[in-house]
């Protein structure tokens, strides 16, 4: 069993195969945060000091002692109104207008396997894979209950944590402000790293020291937004990628959050991630609970490669769901970028046409396909097939298109109203909105109120009835504006479990239909949507070299297997930039795989091009889908992208690098690889040279000197198993 309770001293230990968490109720009741970070057999009760400190409240239990003070304990789950100041986790008015709770020690339990939670995304594992800690808070007074919740993924050095608000009281209350987790540091200086970033933009890292008061961020757009991801990382200052000491806290969810780091007066440091709490007041009635959305963390003193490896792994094997997590996903072809709302039936079946001819999987048909839809003013909330503009019915198209042995795929924004709709004419009342004030726009669209159930029966049957019309084998969802006129403090998040009700239905309905989520591109990409979609279109910038970026940010937290990535056309819409189909394929190929772009403008050697990258991705798919990445580069700096995958039994590994910059007279690039056997000797597939791991990963390879610019370099190399030196 991976977690310990020692009755003496009232610890709670939990261990991963490399890391070790402790907690402790000490004398009073509260649940003090002892440790996290490399495993350890010890106790740490030792590391909590005591010291009178001026103006820090005293609870009125300790009595005279002057020395103990929330305002500078470590805490598991600090709580407003408990004379600690600092950023808390929980706050609750209760029914006499008092902001409060004291939360002390009730019981615990300790069970095998994972908890779930109600109505939400959460991290599973199979019966031996995790244990779960469930410590069960109580304020004696309000009578709120908090279950906390651990669940300790032993293998994959990952702690979930989560907690339950109970209102056991005779009154209703207001949950004001609910944390997943919180991390409290007694020592230690800290850089944050965050992602932030703009709609066709998303992920950039940054990096900034901690210093005394309170970085923060977190979205108020009722997504989990393009403009900051909902992960965070806490590092040493000194660590780097492959040294040193961080810790993780990603947010399984999907809609506002937010993410505090704050040094206290003392030198202290406490992390939390949670539930925005602005836009939210949630009201609790008697015998009734809320769940606070999980918070997947990791330690690492390897460095941020080492923590990457791990939410990777925990992504793929214990978040996504379903038949396509481990199988192959199709190469597709999109509309969008090759005719945007410009198409008829006739444009689909031809891009399936060029799909067969180049050796793609699938066609996708993008947004214009239903209701009057020729621009993006009208329709959403109409998913009626145009079947005048498609010149048949949508069966007639699908077998058309399956009959060329091309799978199909559809777009669909099931969230949305336009107010020229046939939904909206009928059900004005539908979208969200303030009374009596006009609801906000945004892309000439409103926001169907996803947390009423009539509404999402509705969608629901309209989208079940296209479903049924043929064999559509992929969905794009789509979700294009912010939320706003948010009218009520409980809609933000009744709104997202609306969300994941309705894909919950949607997927165990139409288990063999692959989903991939969008929002604009990455607006939506977080890991509670990947429990319903196992990929998500990453960005709607296709510019490979801003997608070198977006991918690198995303790498930190997300796994290649959930980013999805096309080559597009160039000049690319975005940027106007151009760049050859090599630098586009190489780095479509760190995604699910596919194209963007009209195949019948393009030249018989382009088509030559193409037919080569589909036979390359699927070569190296499993290797790039599920092996180790390691980021070779940093793009926000570097002169070059790279970043390569190495196979789990290290001999196989495909390195990837994208200059981003050419200068006169260059100096030679060298690329250091990493995750290679150092005893193991590498052959190039193509050129047959062999190199020694050890040196690869010292001295580095080298790059051809660049005739162009963007240039592009994929190099596979595969263990020479024989030879033990050169
Ligand atoms: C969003 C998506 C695009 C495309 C359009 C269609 O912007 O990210 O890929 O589907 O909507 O309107």
């Amino acid at each position: 069993m991976s977690i310990i309770y020692n009755p003496n001293k009232r610890i709670f230990t939990l261990h991963t195969r490399n890391t070790t968490y402790q907690m402790m109720i000490d004398q009073y009741g509260y649940l003090l945060h002892l440790y996290y970070g490399t495993k350890n057999n010890g106790l740490m009760d030792y590391l909590i000091m005591y010291a009178d400190r001026g103006f820090s409240g005293n609870p009125y239990v300790a009595g005279n002692d002057r020395t103990y003070s929330l305002d500078t304990l470590p805490q598991e789950y600090p709580t407003l109104g408990t004379g600690d100041y600092r950023n808390y986790a929980l706050n609750i008015e209760n029914s006499d207008g008092s902001q409060c709770c004291n939360l002390q020690f009730f019981h615990y339990e300790i069970k095998k396997g994972k908890y779930s939670l109600k109505g939400l995304p959460a991290v599973w594992a199979g019966e031996d894979e995790a244990d779960t800690l469930e410590i069960v808070l109580k304020d004696q007074v309000s009578k709120i209950e908090v279950h906390l919740l651990y669940g300790v993924l032993y293998a994959e050095d990952i702690i979930t944590r989560s907690a339950v608000i109970k209102n056991t009281s005779e009154n209703k209350v207001i949950i004001k402000k609910a944390a997943g987790a919180c991390l409290d540091f007694v020592t230690g200086d800290f850089d944050v790293v965050t992602l932030y970033g703009k709609h066709a933009m998303e992920r950039n890292v940054e990096r900034m020291h901690v210093g005394h008061g309170t970085i923060s961020f977190g979205s108020r757009r009722g997504t989990s937004s393009h403009q900051y991801n909902p992960g965070v990382i806490l590092a040493d200052r000194n660590t780097t990628e492959d040294f040193g000491s961080c810790y993780g806290m990603l947010f399984v969810y999907s809609g506002n959050f937010l993410c505090e780091v704050e040094k206290d007066q003392v030198n202290q440091t406490r992390l939390l991630m949670g539930l925005n709490d602005e836009l939210f007041a949630y009201p609790l009635g008697v015998n009734e609970e809320f769940t606070v959305p999980e918070v997947i963390l990791t330690y690492s003193n390897g460095g941020f490669s080492e923590l990457s490896h791990r939410y990777h792994s925990c992504i793929r094997n214990h978040v996504c769901r379903g038949k396509y997590v481990n199988t192959a996903r199709p190469i597709l072809i999109n509309s969008w970028e090759a005719a945007y709302f410009d198409f008829t039936g006739d444009t689909i079946v031809n891009l399936a046409k060029e799909a067969v001819n180049l050796g793609i999987d699938m066609v996708v048909m993008d947004d214009g396909w239903f209701g009057k839809r020729n621009d993006d003013n009208s329709s959403l909330g109409d998913w009626y097939v145009n079947e005048e503009k498609l010149g048949c019915t949508l069966s007639e198209l699908i077998d058309k298109i399956n009959h060329l042995g091309v799978k199909f795929g559809i777009w669909i924004e099931p969230e949305m109203v336009s107010e020229d709709s046939e939904l909206y004419r009928n059900h004005p009342d539908w979208a969200i909105r303030i009374e009596k004030r006009d609801p906000i726009r945004s892309r000439n669209q409103l926001l169907l109120d996803f947390s009423r159930k009539e509404v999402r029966k509705y969608i629901f049957e309209q989208i079940c009835a296209i479903l049924d019309q043929g064999n559509i084998e992929y969905i794009k969802w789509d979700m294009n504006r912010s939320m706003a006129d948010v009218y009520a403090g409980n809609v933000t998040y009744d709104y997202v479990l609306g969300v994941y009700d309705f894909l919950e239905r949607l997927t165990s309905k139409y288990p063999d239909i692959l989903i991939e989520g969008c929002s604009g591109g990455g607006g939506r990409f977080d890991a509670g949507m990947m429990y319903y979609t196992p990929q998500i279109w990453c960005s709607d910038n296709t510019d490979a070299i801003n997608r070198t970026k977006i991918q690198y940010g995303s790498s930190f937290f997300y796994p290649v297997s959930v980013v999805g990535s096309h080559v597009s056309a160039v000049p690319n819409h975005q940027t106007g930039r151009i760049t050859s189909l090599n630098t586009r394929g190489i780095t479509a190929m760190a995604g699910t795989f596919g194209y963007e772009m009209n195949p019948e403008l393009l030249c018989e050697e382009e088509k030559e091009i193409i037919r080569e990258q589909i036979k390359t991705y699927k070569k190296y798919e499993t290797l790039t889908n599920q092996g180790d990445y390691y980021r070779l580069s940093n793009p926000f700096c570097d002169e070059y992208s790279a970043w390569m995958f190495v196979s789990e039994d290290k001999k196989q590994a495909l390195v990837n690098v994208v200059r981003l910059d050419v200068q006169g007279n260059m100096a030679a690039t060298y690329i250091r690889l990493k995750g290679l056997n150092r005893e193991s000797v590498y052959f190039d597939e193509v050129t047959g040279k062999e190199y020694a791991g050890a040196a690869l990963m010292e001295a580095g390879m080298p790059l051809a000197f660049p005739k162009t610019e963007y240039e592009a370099y994929q190099i596979a190399l595969t263990e020479v198993e024989a030879a033990k030196e050169l």
